[in-house]
């Protein structure tokens, strides 16, 4: 039995389902997880001595790759000065002026340790802000696994969870909570427009991925989003862009200064920690003056604003911002895309690929999908067997088709040509 097999055997003993987080366990791809003893750049290697370029990047927080040098020395220092104080710190201050002259709709953030809290927090915020308890959401969209959030909600939920319409996705949710979520369909302006329409003045709060990351990639389409920010204006809804995904991941001022948008409110997470549980939540200072102690909207937290979370925060966020830093990566990101589509097409595969910046998206469809609907149209089971091929050959992508990959820095253009030949040989064994 190989060491992976009996962690896997063990680990299921003391931890449902042998993971901390569900889509780890590889329910929708079968087989036994990876366990992983170090990472180096690209590369991670598992508990048998395997190694693998790495396409998840620990869920997208690893933009420099694993175990960056200047990161690590980062959070060394800071470890060896004290693992945390619950007590302000300057280097806090730092990441918060950081961030706020990176993102310009950021007046004011408020750090936390997990996107699960950033997108709760903000949406308490916007309900006590407005006075109004309605949430709109889009399907297959994930912001974290609290309870207003889970209801069509995508990553594992869409891999494991019950979708009938209207329920909540997960058990132990409320009906009497999911009731204040509205979920709509993604890119869909004329839905928003409805809704709106119907029940605009008890709207508090409109939260979205701006590129849907959590039913693999979704794009959004530039009126879907200018219409989300038009109709929360007009009735005075306040508009929350779920960045932790897309932050410092699409671009320096993330996929709000792609796209043009200004939100009221934003969380970020993943990228912001370089790897250390690190999240948050700002924007305008008039809604973000509402939280305690300033305001009636309480949020707190024993490790919020950690130190050492803070300085891999601080490092990543220097190197990020590196002349070029995106053009690199989202080129590497385009390259792995265009040359996985051409193998797929020599083999006659039904298959397409796209990217955004370092985050990107390969579907088993002849076409890109636009939503839920469409996305949950692919051919699982073509994933699945793509995902173990590649495994085996030594490529590690989300063991999931509902997921979006991400590339790093350390991503060289040789890792993704090796990448694409190990999937066009793929290709070309499957027979298709
Ligand atoms: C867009 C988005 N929001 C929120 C979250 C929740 O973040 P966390 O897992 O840190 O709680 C995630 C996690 O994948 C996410 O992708």
């Amino acid at each position: 039995m190989s060491r992976n097999q009996s962690l896997f055997e063990r680990a299921q003993r003391h931890i449902p389902g042998g993971v901390n987080s569900p889509v780890r366990a590889f329910r929708s791809v079968g087989g036994a997880p990876r366990f992983f003893a170090k990472g180096e750049g690209a590369h991670f290697i598992d508990a048998d001595g395997k190694r693998y370029l790495d396409y998840v990047g620990s869920w997208g927080p690893l933009i420099l790759g694993h175990a960056h040098p200047e990161v690590i020395t980062a959070v060394q220092a800071a470890a060896a000065d004290g693992l945390s104080f619950g007590a302000p710190i300057e280097a806090e201050i730092e990441l918060a002026e950081l961030l706020c002259r990176l993102v310009p709709s950021l007046d004011m953030v408020r750090l936390v340790s997990s996107g699960t809290e950033a997108t709760m927090s903000a949406i308490r915020l916007a309900r006590g802000h407005t006075g109004r308890d309605l949430l709109v959401k889009f399907e297959g969209c994930y912001h974290g696994h609290s309870d207003s959030l889970l209801v069509k909600a995508g990553s594992g939920l869409l891999t494991f969870g019950d979708l009938a319409q209207g329920s909540p996705s997960s058990g132990g949710v409320p009906a009497d909570i999911a009731k204040h979520t509205l979920v709509l369909p993604y890119n869909d302006a004329a839905a928003l427009a409805e809704a709106f329409a119907r029940q605009g003045d008890r709207i508090a709060a409109l939260i979205v991925e701006p590129v849907a990351g959590n039913m693999n990639l979704i794009a959004p389409k530039p009126e879907f989003l200018a219409t989300a920010r038009e109709l929360t204006a007009k009735h005075g809804a306040v508009l929350i862009f779920d960045e932790v995904m897309t932050g410092f991941r699409v671009g320096l001022q993330s996929a709000q200064g792609l796209f043009g948008i200004t939100p009221d409110l934003s969380t970020f997470g993943k990228v912001i920690g370089g790897g250390m549980p690190l999240a948050a939540f700002g924007g305008r200072r008039d809604i973000m003056e509402k939280i305690a102690p300033l305001g009636p909207v309480y949020q707190a937290g024993t490790l919020s604003g950690n130190p050492v979370a803070v300085a891999a925060g601080l490092a990543t966020l220097k190197l990020v911002q590196a002349p070029g830093f995106y053009k690199h990566l989202t080129a590497r990101a385009r390259q792995l895309c265009d040359g996985l589509s051409a193998a797929a097409q020599k083999q006659g595969v039904a298959f397409c690929a796209q990217n955004i910046g370092g985050m990107f998206g390969l579907y088993f469809t002849a076409t890109l999908p636009h939503n839920f609907t469409e996305v949950t149209r692919a051919d699982t089971a073509a994933f699945g067997r793509f995902f173990h091929a590649l495994l085996e050959t030594g490529h590690y992508f989300a063991p999931s088709a509902f997921e979006a990959g991400f590339v790093s820095a350390a991503h060289t253009e040789a890792d993704i040509a090796s990448t694409i030949a190990a999937a066009e040989a793929y290709f070309q064994s499957a027979g298709h």
